[in-house]
C-alpha cells in the first residue's frame, strides 16, 4: 500500500512551474466578511466557471458553502449540486441550504464517486456546466480541536485527521502514528510531506510509542520539536501533519479519480476549475490537464485500439489565461490561508473522455 503511494507521488515529481498573479482583480475593500471559512479566489472561480442562467454547477468540495453561496448569488437562476465527504458541514450550513433550497442540492460523499453519487440521486441526466474542486481542509476542520488537524498548541486534539470522522471503518492518524513501521512512516513523511528530516523523527516516534501510545497532536509536535531544531522545526511540523492527513484521507487517489469523474460528467463547453494548496495536489491537476489537452504528446494511440478515433482528440482545452492563476496580494492580506492557492481551469470539449487511457 505504501509502495503504491510512493510510486504515485514519484511519477509526478518532474514538473516545472510557471506562476502568475491576478493583480487586476480588485482591491481588498471588495472582499466580503465571512464568519468562518473565507472562500479562496472566489472572484476568479466565478469568472472561470462562467455561470449563466440555467447553469448547473457541481461544487465537489462544499465545506461551509463559501463558493456555493457566491455561485448562487452571482446568477439568480443557476443551480448548485454540492458534495462533501465531511457529514459535519451539512449541519453547519443549515441556513444556507434553507435559503437556497430551490436551487441547491447537497450530497454527502466523496468526489471520487461523483458519477455514482449523481446516478444514485437520479441527477445523472442533468447537463453539468461547471465543476469546482477546492482541495484540502476547510478552516472549520483545521480550527476544530476534536478533528485533530491542527498542530497549534491551543487547538490540541486527538490524532484523528479523518475528513469523515463519522466513518468508524476509516484509518485515523492515531493508527498511522502508533502502528506503522519505521520505513512506512518515513515514506509517508517524505513523499506526501516532502519532508527531508524523516529518520530522527520516525525513530523517536517508535521509541516513544513503545513506552505509551502517542495520543494527541501536541505529543506529536513535541516529538518533532525534540528532533529538529527551530526554525526548521516549524516547516517540518506543518509538512508532517499534512503528509499524515493526505495519507489518512487517501487524497492523491481522490484527486486523480475526481478529475476523471469530472471529465465523464461535464457537458461539452463545461468548465473545470481547481484550487490546489501545495505542489503535490497541483502536480496531479497539471498532469491531468496536460494529458487531456494535448493527448498525442503523452499517449500512444497504438496502445489503445479501443479508442474510437485514429488519433487521440483533446477532451479539454485551456480557454483562459494565465494558467495557473495565483491570489492577489490584496486577497492574501485579507485571508492569509489563500497564500498558497493555485487555480487552474479548462473547458471540456466534445471529444470522448480520456481518463480511462491515462496511466497512473
Ligand atoms: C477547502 S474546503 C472547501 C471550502 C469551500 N469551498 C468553502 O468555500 O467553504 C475543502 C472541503 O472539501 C472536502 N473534501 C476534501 N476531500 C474531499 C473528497 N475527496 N470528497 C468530498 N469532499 C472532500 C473537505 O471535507 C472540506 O470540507
Amino acid at each position: 500500500m505504501i509502495r503504491y503511494w510512493v510510486n504515485r507521488v514519484q511519477c509526478q515529481w518532474n514538473s516545472t512551474y510557471r506562476f502568475y498573479s491576478t493583480s487586476t482583480l480588485g482591491g481588498k475593500n471588495d472582499y466580503p466578511s465571512y464568519q468562518i471559512h473565507k472562500p479562496v479566489m472566489y472572484r476568479e472561480v466565478l469568472q472561470r466557471l462562467k455561470v449563466q442562467p440555467g447553469s448547473i454547477i457541481v461544487d465537489c468540495t462544499f465545506g461551509l458553502g463559501g463558493h456555493t453561496r457566491n455561485i448562487l448569488e452571482s446568477c439568480k437562476s443557476c443551480y448548485v449540486i454540492a458534495i462533501d465527504r465531511d457529514p459535519e458541514v451539512f449541519d453547519l450550513t443549515k441556513d444556507l441550504r434553507k435559503q437556497y433550497s430551490d436551487r441547491l442540492i447537497t450530497l454527502p460523499g466523496q468526489f471520487s464517486q461523483l458519477g455514482s453519487l449523481l446516478r444514485e440521486n437520479r441527477l445523472n441526466n442533468l447537463k453539468i456546466s461547471g465543476i469546482l474542486f477546492d482541495y484540502g481542509c476547510s478552516s472549520y476542520q483545521i480550527d476544530s480541536p476534536h478533528r485533530g488537524f491542527s498542530f497549534k498548541k491551543e487547538l490540541e486534539g486527538p490524532l484523528d485527521m479523518r475528513m469523515n470522522s463519522h466513518s468508524s471503518s476509516s484509518l485515523t492518524a492515531f493508527q498511522v502514528i502508533n502502528s506503522f513501521s519505521e520505513s512506512e512512516l518515513r515514506d509517508i513523511f517524505y513523499f506526501l510531506g516532502e519532508e527531508k528530516h524523516t529518520k530522527m523523527v520516525t525513530r523517536e516516534i517508535l521509541r516513544i510509542r513503545q513506552i505509551a501510545p502517542i495520543q494527541t497532536t501536541s505529543e506529536l509536535v513535541k516529538i518533532i520539536e525534540s528532533q529538529i531544531p527551530y526554525p526548521a522545526a516549524s516547516k517540518s511540523i506543518s509538512r508532517i501533519f499534512r503528509a499524515i492527513r493526505m495519507y489518512v484521507n487517501d487524497e492523491i487517489q481522490e484527486i486523480e479519480k475526481g478529475l476523471k469523474e469530472a471529465e465523464l460528467v461535464l457537458e461539452p463547453n463545461g468548465h473545470l476549475v481547481t484550487i490546489s494548496f501545495h505542489s503535490i495536489e497541483d502536480r496531479i491537476v497539471k498532469k491531468f490537464l496536460q494529458s487531456t489537452c494535448t493527448p498525442s504528446k503523452f499517449m500512444d494511440i497504438d496502445e489503445y485500439p479501443q479508442y474510437p478515433h485514429d488519433e487521440f482528440k483533446p477532451s479539454f482545452e485551456i480557454d483562459e489565461f494565465p494558467q495557473p492563476l495565483l491570489p492577489t496580494t490584496e486577497e492574501i492580506e485579507w485571508n492569509s490561508r489563500s497564500a498558497s492557492a493555485i487555480l487552474r481551469s479548462a473547458k471540456r470539449t466534445s471529444a470522448p473522455p480520456l481518463g480511462q487511457y491515462l496511466k497512473d
